[in-house]
């Protein structure tokens, strides 16, 4: 597992031109893969995934998962992840004034949310953060930083519907959900529980930042055959296990699956370099960026003019014409278009909850032309 991964302050600064020069430096960044290094790195993968944990071995992988990570924190404790001081060059909106509450899931023991509480200057900021592990959630309480007005660290894992109804947070409450190498440690179906509850407690116009491991990553392919439980996903030999993700499942996880917007989705292609050893390592990492767009919330129907609990446009819901959102300008083109609107006759009030329902016709048939996740 990748304590280390992230060691740099900035990404995408330096480019390898000459091959000559690659023992030069430690790190070049977005590096072209041959096709040969695709098809040899496909073919490693294929080779692995013909053996597959049993269901049995997988059910009981699934039961112990933070009992495993407790283990996990119980040895390394807070020695092992590398502070994510990478986060405000990658995520300027922390710097936000009105940005004030972050949220972290799968938090570890805080190397993302100590840098967070001791760089903001926001006396109102408040971090939510949470782990499955609670050895973890207990390490942030313990660490010498912790503020229990500013931070609020709680046990909760997130691919169980039932523990987010515990959650000390309201919907429509977080500005900025983290997701930082944390859904590459959940099984592929509880991504989805994960991913759709942060969306709900997302405030509209709040952001997801999401940065894990990428497909064909250097860990993926040093994964020896009898560690694979489905394509992409092992179990490593502390029991904790790792999902490895393309471009296409982030998209399908956020937008399809969740209904956000995407403003950022990029492979991060690394070639690390040991200088003394002479060894290349070639990492690849996703980072991607989601908003959760402002709904069509009808409440305030007539929209002109905006009603008291409208302020000046500040619920940006979609009776509010100057700040249509994207996907409702997508839905009235839909409606204007669409020949089976059987409320297309109707008044403004039940128009406007034909739209409703055409809204989330809308989503079923771009969830029904992608693929499963
Ligand atoms: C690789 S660590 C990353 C920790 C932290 N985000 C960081 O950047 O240092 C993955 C974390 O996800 C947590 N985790 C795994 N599955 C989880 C789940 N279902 N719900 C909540 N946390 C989970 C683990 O306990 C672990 O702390």
């Amino acid at each position: 597992m990748d304590g280390d991964a992230e060691k740099r302050p900035q990404f995408g600064a330096r480019y390898l031109t000459e091959s000559a020069d690659v023992f030069k430096h430690n790190a070049w960044d977005d590096v072209e893969w041959t096709e040969e290094q695709i098809n040899e790195a496909k073919a490693k993968i294929e080779a692995n995934a013909t053996e597959k944990l049993s269901e049995e071995r997988r059910l009981a992988l699934e039961k112990d998962a933070s009992g495993n990570w407790d283990k996990f924190y119980g040895i390394h404790a807070n020695r092992f992840f590398k502070d994510r001081n990478w986060l405000f060059t990658e995520l300027p909106e922390l710097k936000d004034e009105d940005r004030k509450v972050v949220f972290e899931v799968g938090c570890g023991v805080g190397n993302t949310v100590f840098p967070i509480l001791q760089r903001s200057l926001n006396p109102d900021l408040r971090v939510f953060c949470c782990d499955f592990s609670s050895q973890a959630v207990d390490l942030v309480r313990e660490n010498a930083e912790f503020d229990s007005k500013r931070c609020v660290p709680f046990v909760c894992d997130a691919t169980k519907a039932e523990d987010w109804t515990n959650a000390p947070l309201e919907d429509n409450s977080v500005d900025v959900a983290l997701l930082i190498f944390a859904l590459s440690a959940m099984e592929p179906e509880g991504m989805k529980t994960a991913v759709k509850n942060i969306a709900r407690v997302l405030k509209p116009g709040g952001i997801v930042f999401f940065r894990d491991y990428g497909q064909f990553d250097m860990a993926q392919l040093r994964f020896k055959s009898g560690k694979c439980i489905d394509d992409d996903f092992y179990v490593r030999g502390d029991g904790t296990r790792c999902f490895f993700f393309t471009e296409d499942y982030v998209r399908r996880l956020f937008c399809d699956y969740a209904g956000l917007e995407e403003e950022q989705l990029k492979s991060d292609r690394r070639l690390q370099v040991n200088r003394g050893k002479q060894v290349k390592m070639y990492r690849v990492w996703i980072q991607a960026k989601y908003t959760k767009g402002h709904r069509c919330c009808f409440d305030c129907w007539p929209p002109f003019p905006p009603p008291p609990h409208c302020p000046p446009f500040g619920c940006r819901c979609c009776c509010c014409p100057l700040f249509l959102p994207k996907d409702c300008l997508a839905l009235l083109a839909f409606c204007a278009g669409a020949e089976d609107d059987e409320e297309a006759d109707v008044g403004p009030m039940a128009a406007s909850s034909g739209l409703y329902s055409l809204r989330n016709g809308v989503s079923e048939k771009r969830r029904q032309k992608s693929p499963t996740l």
